[in-house]
């Protein structure tokens, strides 16, 4: 998605401004810029691609102290550097992450007031539409008062004016996500806080439908109705050192090899849930992508050990149904806590009067603002596009909150001892790495690949495909292994490997009868089972067999299934020479809906 930095300071802005530039490179993007104000003019420079490519446009020095800069991830307009922020109107520079609604209508009223548009982006209206007011009133409290009112959507802006050239404005609508930090050297602005690491000591979270008039004399924020507004700063939860890949080559390798430390450091940690939820009957597990995944796996735990209803809903799919709800508990799942499908289903089920949840990994979040009560997943940053220690400990936090509701003191321990070994056996995994690789060198030709899973291991074959998906772009497609006989046999041929979850689990004989099935029209199959699934397969004619260590019970299968078929998928990227941290077109936290 795109993301909108800024800097006002003692020192030169420029170096503050793509450091953080720098910080926000995870989330994916085509083009970036910059617009300065250096002695009163503004200047600005933008490029298609990555920040290198910035950086080769942008001055050596400058002495300027004030800027701001962008990240773009093409919505309105493909990838050109006309369409890359700032997007500038008569000395009014403007960045800006969201949409806005009503661009149509209000690009027509500006071009006929003679407004001439180099871009296809809804932020040049944006530019045109401040110079509009601005130019009539000269008064910055009225345009943004008429930019709050006028400009429908959700929205994040970071404007400078040559008139204002010791000002940033700032205006936030809707669920795009805006912050302020603070620190000796200056004020500092972005739509995601990971980019202000090691730039602000402290933070600022700013609410939906207000404006901001940035300098050295002092933040003031404002409602729409001019209505000043009070501003608490937080200390920034990250130190410098919390980022960084270390020796890893990419930064999705190292979170995969963070994930049994966090399971070590978290799985027996008690987790402390609401009474709401305590007493719910009926719980409704939302997210997206992998969280949605990760909240499937949640949905099994709470039926089978906490005994509750439990119903699963795509956030993406969710409020626009316009779905009956009756009281009870929704609990979101999210990593970034920024995603807008989440949020949007959120607040839907506020206004329904469901009390909220969030399980997010980053704290002070739009969602962990948003919801009653935050559940911090507490994986650390995640810096790869694609999910893997987030999906893990998501999958524990809702184990533990299963457990922390069920009844069977006996099961319940029975699964403590087992959170205790697991880091271990997950340990044993990197161990035998090289079979992985094996398994990813024959996969990297394939046109396509099948996951099959059944029981808990279902949504976690849906997540290896989604992983082998976004990261080789060889089409995944998960199947419930029960499925196969009703339309995806017919997929099955000698050129279309099947990867198959088998755990030693209640569904194991079914699912070696679903191998048999795939083997008998000539498909080649991968089993990822453990030791006790192993022995039962020995003499079937699968392609190769990956063998975990047994887990003490079947609800901790996931964690290593999940984490071997993250590591195929992985290395199958890698023999392509894919893009593995930055998937193509993918964003990391994805802010519009
Ligand atoms: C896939 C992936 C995405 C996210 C999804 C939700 O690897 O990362 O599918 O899981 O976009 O994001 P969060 O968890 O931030 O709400």
């Amino acid at each position: 998605m795109c993301g909108i930095v800024g800097f006002l300071g003692t020192c030169p802005a420029l170096e503050i401004i793509v450091q953080a530039l720098k910080g926000l490179e995870y989330r994916g993007y085509d083009s970036s810029g910059v617009a300065l104000i250096e002695h009163g003019r503004l200047l600005r420079h933008r490029a298609v691609g990555t920040l290198d490519q910035l950086m080769k446009v942008l001055p050596e020095t400058t002495k300027s102290t004030l800027g701001i800069g962008h990240t773009r991830w093409a919505t309105h307009g493909a990838p050109e550097e006309r369409n890359a922020h700032p997007q500038v109107s008569h000395g009014i520079a403007v960045v800006h992450n969201g949409i806005i609604e009503n661009f149509s209508e209000l690009k027509a009223q500006l071009l006929k007031q003679g407004y001439a548009f180099e871009s296809e982006t809804d932020t040049e209206v944006v530019a045109h539409f401040i110079h509009q007011h601005y130019s009539k009133s000269k008064n910055v409290e009225e345009v943004f008062s008429k930019v709050l009112k006028e400009l429908e959507g959700s929205f994040a802006l970071a404007i400078i004016l040559e008139d204002h050239p010791n000002h940033i404005f700032i205006a936030r609508k809707g669920i795009s996500p805006l912050a302020i930090g603070r620190s000796a050297k200056g004020i500092s602005l972005c739509s995601d806080t990971l980019s202000l690491v090691g730039i602000a000591d402290e933070l600022s979270y700013i609410e939906d439908g207000v404006w901001g008039d940035l300098s050295l004399e002092g933040i003031k924020i404002f409602d729409e109705n001019q209505i000043s507004q009070s501003i608490e700063f937080v200390p920034h939860p990250l130190g410098k050192d919390s980022l960084g890949r270390g020796e890893f080559s990419h930064y999705m390798l190292k979170e995969m090899y963070e994930q049994p430390d966090i399971v070590l450091k978290e799985g027996t940690q008690t987790l402390d849930i609401p009474k709401e939820l305590s007493k719910a009957l009926h719980i409704t597990l939302i997210g997206c992508g992998s969280a949605f995944y990760a909240a499937w796996g949640g949905k099994y735990y709470l039926e089978q050990l906490a005994n509750r209803i439990v119903t699963l809903e795509l956030a993406s799919e969710f409020h626009y149904r316009n779905p009956v709800v009756q009281d009870g508990v929704t609990i979101a799942v999210s990593q970034s806590g920024e995603t807008a499908d989440t949020l949007k289903a959120i607040q839907y089920m506020e206004q329904h009067g469901q009390y909220t949840v969030g399980m997010v990994n980053v704290p002070h979040s739009s969602i962990s603002r948003q919801v009653h009560y935050e559940i911090l997943t507490k994986a650390g940053p995640e810096i790869g596009v694609a999910s893997t220690k987030a999906f893990t400990a998501q999958l524990l936090c809702l184990l533990k909150i299963s457990m922390n509701l069920m009844q069977d003191s006996v099961r319940k321990q029975k699964i403590l001892k087992g959170l205790k070994q697991l880091p271990l056996d997950m340990q044993k995994i990197f161990f035998k790495v090289s079979q992985l690789q094996d398994i990813a060198q024959h996969l990297v030709h394939s046109k396509g690949i099948i996951f099959l899973g059944r029981g808990m291991s279902y949504p976690v074959a849906l997540e290896g495909a989604l992983k082998m998906s976004e990261l080789s772009y060889i089409p995944g497609q998960g199947f419930a292994a029960g499925e196969l006989k009703h339309g995806p046999l017919a997929l099955v041929d000698a050129c279309t490997p099947v990867v198959v979850l088998a755990p030693m689990d209640q569904f194991f004989e079914k699912t070696v009868s679903n191998i048999y099935e795939v083997c008998a029209r000539e498909g080649k199959v991968f089993v990822i089972t453990d030791n006790a699934g192993a022995e039962q397969l020995a003499g079937v004619p699968v392609q190769d067999i990956f063998v975990y260590p047994s887990p003490t019970t079947w609800e901790l299968h996931p964690f290593l299934s999940v984490l071997t078929l993250q590591l195929i998928a992985y290395y199958t990227a890698l023999h392509k020479g894919c893009s593995i941290d930055q998937p193509r077109n993918l964003a990391k936290a994805v802010t519009v809906e």
